[in-house]
């Protein structure tokens, strides 16, 4: 039988194309498990107020569990005309029982119960993800541990800025990441109240019992207001905001590999596994991985927009575009999942060219911030220590020299402070290892933050 449940107020039919358009089993059809889970806890609950017998209980269970197997084994295969999962579900289950399947929507709303089947499914969904992550964070604190004494020019601008440890720029985005996987922890929590038995927006004249199905479906509270339960989607823009600074930090991150793997900066050497060539150029070696994975998260980034959009105008409670809920959300998870799969084991088998990066060490004047400290230590106010830095910065590129290779005359030229002590500074290690303010870039401060993280992740 393809007739709808709902079918009795109606003299016919949705036409074909109707049918096309209203159904969701395309996106829902993902929630079956978590379905079958809400249709258990309900068929339990209606046993506890005297709805069902134990005997009735017991055939509803086991048809669900056949029923479950039936998906899983690709047998029950859902029909569009039952629009959903959840009316595909029910459906088989009178199909197998009769009237006593026809009892296990009492007191119920696809309203409510689409709501308890997504927010299960989000709360194993960021599970998952939260794992991946933590994954990631790991490889990112052994990259750091890995790479604490290699020095690296910092950029701001992308000019070059002051020499920085690699691991403190691999810990930069530890810390990014370890935020974004606290909001998705947020996006956990306010996803775990139970909606079931909010009904289609007013609650039900039946004893129906909201606590025993919240502790049946592992929820930590209920929620508190049928209409804001039916009408509510904002543990999803909270799930998407989190996929989304996840999805910008990861853009940003790629973005520095990349310019990093090309032949002008030739910092590091990405891993062969996850680069590709070219069928002309044979010299290619391109980052397509990361530049995928930064394509991507424009996905992400628009999935918010998407559903802050859908639901700005809506009137309460529930509205039939709240099923066009799915489609950005979905999306965000399959896209953060696989670029966690491709990022973690990516940047594992990054190699930095240690050498390669040396030459780039004396190019920009990387220590003259050092030398401008310098002074000030010797009580020359920074305004001025900056303005003779600067010129002292000018002298080189007007005579080809670098700071590092003055004499003591050309110092004492700029300023009669200057004395030999100015040469022990003019080192990159002695730059790293000088900021020592706590956050700051001194290997001992690196090393700080990595133990630090790994306390976190414990
Ligand atoms: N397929 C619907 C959705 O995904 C289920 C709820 C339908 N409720 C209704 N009143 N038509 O949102």
């Amino acid at each position: 039988e393809n007739k709808a449940l709902w079918s009795g107020r109606f003299a016919s039919s949705p036409a074909e194309i109707m049918q096309q358009f209203s159904q969701s089993i395309d996106m829902d059809w993902r929630f079956y498990k978590h379905d079958i889970i809400g249709n258990k806890a309900q068929a339990k609950m209606l046993t506890h107020i005297g709805i069902l017998t134990t005997q009735e209980l017991e055939q509803i269970l086991s048809a669900f569990d056949e029923i479950e197997k039936e998906i899983h084994d690709g047998t029950l295969i859902p029909k569009i005309a039952l629009e959903d999962v959840h009316m595909n579900i029910e459906a088989r289950l009178i199909e197998k029982l009769g009237p006593l399947g026809a009892k296990i929507h009492t007191g119920r709303s696809r309203n409510d119960q689409v709501a308890t089947d997504y927010r299960l499914f989000m709360k194993d969904a960021i599970l998952l993800i939260q794992e991946k992550m933590t994954a990631l964070l790991k490889i990112l604190i052994e990259k750091a541990n890995a790479d604490v004494d290699i020095i690296v020019p910092g950029f701001t601008h992308l000019q070059h800025a002051q020499p920085i440890s690699l691991g403190h720029y691999w810990m930069a985005y530890f810390w990014k990441f370890n935020r974004d996987l606290k909001r998705f922890t947020s996006a956990y929590e306010t996803t775990n109240f139970s909606p079931l038995g909010a009904g289609a927006l007013a609650g039900s004249t039946l004893p129906i019992d909201r606590e025993f199905t919240k502790n049946e479906l592992n929820f930590a509270f209920i929620t508190e207001n049928s209409l804001d339960t039916v009408s509510d989607r904002d543990y999803l823009l909270e799930f998407l905001f989190a996929a989304s600074t996840f999805a910008l930090h990861t853009s940003r991150l790629c973005e520095d590999l990349i310019i990093w793997g090309t032949s002008e900066f030739n910092f590091i050497e990405l891993p062969d596994a996850f680069c590709t060539g070219s069928s002309m150029m044979p010299n290619k070696k391109n980052p397509d991985a990361l530049e995928i994975a930064r394509g991507k998260t424009s996905g992400i980034l628009s999935s918010l927009y998407d559903l802050m959009v859908n639901m700005k105008g809506l009137p309460l409670t529930y509205n039939r575009d709240l099923q066009e809920d799915k489609r950005p959300v979905f999306h965000s998870i399959e896209t953060v999942n696989i670029i966690l799969d491709v990022l973690t084991p990516l940047i594992s088998e990054i190699q930095v060219k240690e050498e390669e990066v040396k030459k780039h060490l004396n190019k920009g004047f990387l220590l003259a911030t050092d030398v401008a400290e310098y002074l000030v230590l010797k009580g020359v106010p920074f305004r001025d220590t900056h303005h003779i830095v600067g010129n002292l910065v000018q002298y080189c590129i007007r005579n080809n020299k670098d700071l590092e290779n003055l004499t003591i005359e050309e110092w004492k030229n700029h300023h009669e402070i200057f004395d030999n002590d100015i040469f022990d500074i003019l080192t990159p290690e002695s730059a790293v290892d000088r900021r020592s303010t706590y956050g700051g870039t001194a290997r001992s401060e690196v090393r700080r933050q990595i133990e630090k993280a790994k306390s976190l992740l414990k």
